[in-house]
């Protein structure tokens, strides 16, 4: 990351008080964003999720669901400006340390086929591909897979 950036980035939980933040960026980063309802149920429902800050605007966000013995991470969205600065690193530790003190043993994520960057963060943390969902994702021209990753915590 770099030294000017990160010292500036700081990380909290998510609250309500961010949903129209996330929303803006979730719609900005995706062909097929979340609704404003997902993101505010998973809010609501309290799932394990953080938001990246810079300059008291929110450039990234992680949500997951944490549980003593499966989670699972379900977003994980940088804004495009400030990729490759480790924020994407940091959000995804932070989920990875919440598992550990809950002791969860296995950490589950979907990404796309095609989606090299997130696949070389989830590889770089230690997932492994574990499966393949055929036609799991839309995009503008049709479907596409999901590849199954897994990492063991225990
Ligand atoms: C995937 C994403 C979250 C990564 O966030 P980020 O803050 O840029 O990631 P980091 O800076 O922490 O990078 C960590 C690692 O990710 C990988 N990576 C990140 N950007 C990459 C790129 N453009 N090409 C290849 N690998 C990349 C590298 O392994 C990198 O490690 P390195 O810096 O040692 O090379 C971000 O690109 C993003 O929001 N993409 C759009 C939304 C998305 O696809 N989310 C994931 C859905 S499953």
């Amino acid at each position: 990351m770099s030294a000017k950036l990160s010292q500036f980035i700081e990380y909290r939980d998510i609250g309500m008080i961010d949903l129209d933040n996330i929303y803006d960026l979730e719609s900005q980063s995706y062909d097929f964003p979340w609704t404003r309802n997902i993101l505010k149920d998973c809010i609501m429902n309290k799932y394990d999720s953080y938001v990246a800050i810079y300059n008291n605007i929110i450039v990234g966000y992680i949500i997951s669901k944490v549980t003593s013995y499966e989670s699972h991470v379900l977003n994980l969205t940088v804004n495009e400006k400030y990729r490759n600065n480790g924020i994407g690193s940091e959000l995804l530790e932070m989920v990875i340390h919440k598992c550990k003190i809950l002791q969860s043993d296995t950490l589950l994520l979907e990404t796309r086929l095609t989606n090299k960057s997130a696949m070389s963060l989830y590889e770089k943390y230690g997932f492994r591909k574990i499966g393949l969902r055929k036609d799991y994702y839309k995009t503008l021209l049709g479907k596409e897979d999901a590849i199954v990753y897994r990492k063991l915590l225990s």
